[in-house]
């Protein structure tokens, strides 16, 4: 199957707004089936303690959460990197902690992108603190030429190149999250391209 699709017809007003869609709703759905058989496989037994970080990665967890078999359970915790720019010089913050504690536990950080690594960075530390009994790291999205950190996943639903990507919980601005899909976003250099070209 092709990496592109052409942007359904349903979507006049977001088909302006995007590129490409780069990965098909179907397409995502169909790889967080095979990630949840994976994590199962290799926890047969554990029952399984899913983290997610507000807002973007609710998407990915409640379809990952759904798609595991046998005991899970799960979290949320927010942090605030104050912006993008900002975040590369190490400020992340926790807005919002856990409910439960995380010791003895098998923890699953769930998250959206990983980007920069910075969040992920600074997750994993204080995580470890909290002496979980396994944590692993799932992320839908990775984008490694953005990586400045040595932050990995351990299950990656798909690799992609470093464009703007919305949708499936990413946002510009707090839009486009509740798409189905992920698209690339047109930039406001290529949106004005494109409103000389209808
Ligand atoms: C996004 C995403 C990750 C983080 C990854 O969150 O959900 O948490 O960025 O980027 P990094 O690898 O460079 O740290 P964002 O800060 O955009 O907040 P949101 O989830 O509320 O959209």
């Amino acid at each position: 199957m092709s990496e592109t699709k052409s942007l359904p017809k349903k979507y006049p007003k977001i088909q302006k707004d995007l590129v490409k869609i780069l990965i098909p709703g179907q397409r995502i759905q169909r790889r967080i089936q095979a990630l949840a058989r994976e994590i199962r496989k290799d926890f047969p037994a554990e029952p399984l303690h899913l983290v997610s970080v507000l807002k973007g990665g609710v998407f990915f967890l409640t379809d990952l959460a759904r798609s595991i078999s046998g005991e899970v359970s799960f979290d949320f915790i927010a942090v605030s990197s104050y912006g993008k720019n900002t975040k590369s010089s190490g400020q992340v913050r926790l807005t919002r902690d856990l409910d439960s504690s995380i010791e003895g536990r098998t923890v699953i950080v769930v998250e959206d992108i990983l980007d920069t690594g910075m969040t992920l960075q600074y997750l994993l530390r204080i995580f470890q603190q909290r002496k979980p009994k396994q944590l692993r790291v799932a992320v839908l999205l990775d984008k490694p030429e953005r990586r400045i950190t040595a932050v990995q996943a351990d299950y990656v639903g798909f690799t992609i190149p470093n464009e703007f990507v919305v949708g499936y919980g990413l946002d510009y601005a707090e839009r486009y999250r509740n798409l189905p899909y992920v698209g690339v976003l047109r930039l406001a250099s290529e949106a004005k391209k494109a409103k000389v070209e209808e």
